[in-house]
């Protein structure tokens, strides 16, 4: 593992480490050269403030199993501490800290201070969130928090240029806000979120947990199981919002060491405050126990999970997918069939397959359909209904090309994740969504 506290090392070291076949950080001119003919290294990218706890060891195991290079930046960043937070003392414990990421098999810890990153104390350029999320949940309470997370993650990812930023669901808000900047700011990386991590009694792990006397830590509990209950609610038909968040208040009030700050339900995407869960809603809570904040969230779905199979053409994926979901009752999703009307279309239009960007420009011009039906499920590219002709042997002979190249596959994971976000109600009545629509429901 390299450690680097500074741009210059860190920058000097991707130079060469991004790019494969490396001799890492140590090639001459000429290598280098020849190197950037090579392909890139994929570079998972896991930013946290230390005080390493097994929340961030989940991130970052998941990083090292999906990428070639594994950088994790420790940095407890001035700019999302306001006067009076606990900015001075905020937990480091930057030598085991090191140990973990050893053990976890990182490639680069950064951990800078902040003249390295220019933070000084004089005025900063600053990376604002749109107004909407920031009058929801935390940011009611802490008003600097927000924009100071963007600011900084907006620069960690122009240095480090990642492929996939790992971020935990514990921090919902912050998730869904650097969710809304990498796709308003056009941010070549794939966000990926990760489950949160509990202690067996329920508590979420957190560094500040640090702060909590054994007493505290047995109060604490009671923030998850408050949410359990409203989750139980749910899961018996409650939708309304208005029951489920009392359900969290009243179970507190027999908890008076907790000072409820919010409970709060909204949509777990746009933040939006929700009355009635349709899809799926995020109910989060912020409680002081002492001077400890504490945060935690539960996401309410109101349909089963869908399982979507991604990889080369051939490989038995769909064949697997609609055994699990048939074991599982889940929804399947067919993402085979959405390459194979891409392949059609391509074939059709008369573009050369080897024309990536003009095969990039049609597909995010194209509207994909995939419509339930008791039977196979009708797919549709642009109006026309191609369910047999994505079967011939020419798109056979042709998809696995067309879903190799990388502006393909990022389009249409984008669009499986979106009917991901909207599965329910693609699968309850039927209907179909546009491709490559932007806009969150
Ligand atoms: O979640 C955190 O630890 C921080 O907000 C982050 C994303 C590292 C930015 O400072």
């Amino acid at each position: 593992m390299r450690l680097f506290k500074t741009l210059a090392g860190l920058r000097c070291y991707l130079e060469t480490a991004r790019w494969r076949s490396l001799p890492v950080g140590l090639a001459s001119p000429e290598e280098k050269g020849k190197l950037r003919q090579s392909p890139k290294a994929v570079i998972g990218f896991v930013p946290t403030m230390g005080a390493l706890h097994p929340g961030h060891c989940s991130l970052i195991r998941r990083a090292r199993q999906e990428n070639e290079l594994v950088v994790v930046s420790i940095f407890v960043n001035p700019l999302q501490f306001a006067p009076g937070e606990d900015l001075h003392s905020y937990p480091q414990t930057l030598e085991a800290d090191q140990e973990v990421c050893r053990q976890l098999g990182v490639d680069v810890l950064f951990t800078p201070d902040a003249a390295a990153l220019g933070i000084n104390g004089e005025p900063l350029t600053q990376v604002m969130p749109p107004a909407p999320v920031l009058q929801v949940l935390c940011a009611n309470s802490r008003p600097h928090h927000f924009p100071g997370v963007t600011t900084i993650v907006f620069k960690f990812l122009n240095l480090i240029q990642p492929d996939r930023l790992y971020l935990g669901q514990k921090d919902a808000q912050q998730l869904a806000i650097l969710q809304r900047m990498v796709q308003d700011l056009n941010l070549p990386v794939e966000i990926v979120p990760c489950p949160t991590v509990r202690e067996v009694s329920g508590l979420a792990y957190s560094s500040r947990n640090q702060y909590l006397t054994p007493e505290q830590r047995l109060e604490a509990v009671h923030l998850s199981q408050a949410l359990q209950q409203a989750e139980q609610l749910f899961r018996r038909g409650e939708r309304w919002a208005n029951p489920l968040v009392t359900t969290v208040r009243e179970h507190l009030l027999q908890h008076p060491a907790l000072a409820l700050e919010y409970v709060e339900l909204v949509h777990p995407v746009t933040l939006t405050p929700l009355e009635e869960i349709v899809e799926t809603g995020l109910l989060a809570i912020a409680a002081k126990l002492g001077q400890t904040r504490l945060i935690d969230n539960v996401i309410l779905r109101s349909r089963s999970p869908i399982i979507a199979i991604d990889g080369p053409a051939g490989a038995g994926k769909s064949t697997v997918t609609r055994l699990v979901a048939e074991k599982l009752g889940l929804i399947y999703l067919d993402t085979g069939a959405m390459y194979r009307a891409v392949t059609w279309l391509v074939l059709q239009s008369g573009i050369s397959l080897a024309d990536e960007p003009a095969i990039a420009e049609l597909v995010s011009q194209s509207s994909i359909e995939l419509i339930s039906t008791h039977a196979a499920p009708v797919v549709k590219i642009n109006g026309v209904d191609v369910t047999q002709a994505i079967r011939s042997p020419l798109v056979t002979s042709q998809v696995s090309a067309i879903a190799a190249q990388k502006a393909v596959r990022q389009q249409l994971v984008q669009y499986q994740r979106h009917l991901g976000a909207n599965g329910g109600l693609w699968r309850r009545v039927g209907i179909s969504l546009p491709m490559f629509s932007r806009k969150q429901s």
